[in-house]
């Protein structure tokens, strides 16, 4: 994505906690991942990942889907702070709106997400209560290219969690986050590096189309 020695400009949009975007901003501490991070955006006032970018110096700017009224005026809005900021990398981290076409194409191959879920398992909402219902052997998360096809971009690397007896939906979501402070910043960092890359609308990795995904799993232990 950058040519050796620039870092690339990075925006992360969130909508909550923002435990993943902490994540980034700590491995990339002295620029270890590449990224220039350059702005966060938020759905939502009041989060706790809006006080992590002001820890970190970030610039941050919220765009109220509530004040924005529709879903066609907060796309706009959305639109335009994220252009403004004229991010090389967008990273999607606990967002919870679904972005308009139009802006998911002008950053395909640049926008990356991270899903509660094996995916093609699972897109949407609740992964953790469906995957415990359904009595799966293993969750986790996927990280992925952002394509107009919601949760159904070109998966890049996974987590994997093995499902224990008592595993509640909490339980299950704290093993799967601590793999995603993991993966993610990984898989953004070769994206700020140029290892990463899209063609012929797929997943590259060093070079090669990524047939599957690459697969970390959970290391044994209590
Ligand atoms: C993550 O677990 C991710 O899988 C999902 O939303 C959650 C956001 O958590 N997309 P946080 O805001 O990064 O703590």
């Amino acid at each position: 994505m950058s040519g050796a020695g620039r870092r690339a400009r990075t925006v992360v949009l969130v909508s909550g906690g923002g435990s993943n975007l902490q994540a980034i901003i700590d491995r990339n501490a002295g620029g270890a991942l590449g990224l220039e991070l350059a702005g966060v955006l938020s759905d939502r006032p009041g989060v706790r990942a809006l006080e992590r970018a002001a820890a970190a110096g970030i610039p941050s700017m919220v765009v109220d889907f509530a004040e924005a009224g529709t879903r066609e005026a907060f796309a706009q809005r959305l639109a335009v702070a994220l252009d403004g900021l004229q991010p090389d990398i967008v990273v999607l981290a606990g967002f919870m709106r679904i972005l308009a076409h139009d802006l998911v194409n002008r950053y395909l191959g640049r926008m990356l997400n991270v899903h509660p879920s094996l995916l093609p398992l699972y897109p949407g909402l609740d992964t953790y209560r469906r995957a415990l219902a359904a009595g799966d052997a293993w969750h986790g998360s996927t990280v992925h290219f952002v394509t107009p096809d919601l949760d159904g971009g070109p998966a890049i690397v996974q987590y994997r969690v093995r499902i224990r007896t008592g595993d509640t939906a909490d339980t299950l979501r704290e093993r799967v986050q601590r793999g995603e402070h993991r993966v993610y910043p990984d898989a953004i960092g070769w994206l700020a590096k140029g290892r990463l890359g899209w063609r012929d609308s797929r997943a590259w990795l060093d070079g090669r189309p990524l047939a599957a995904p690459l697969q970390v799993d959970e290391p044994d232990g209590p």
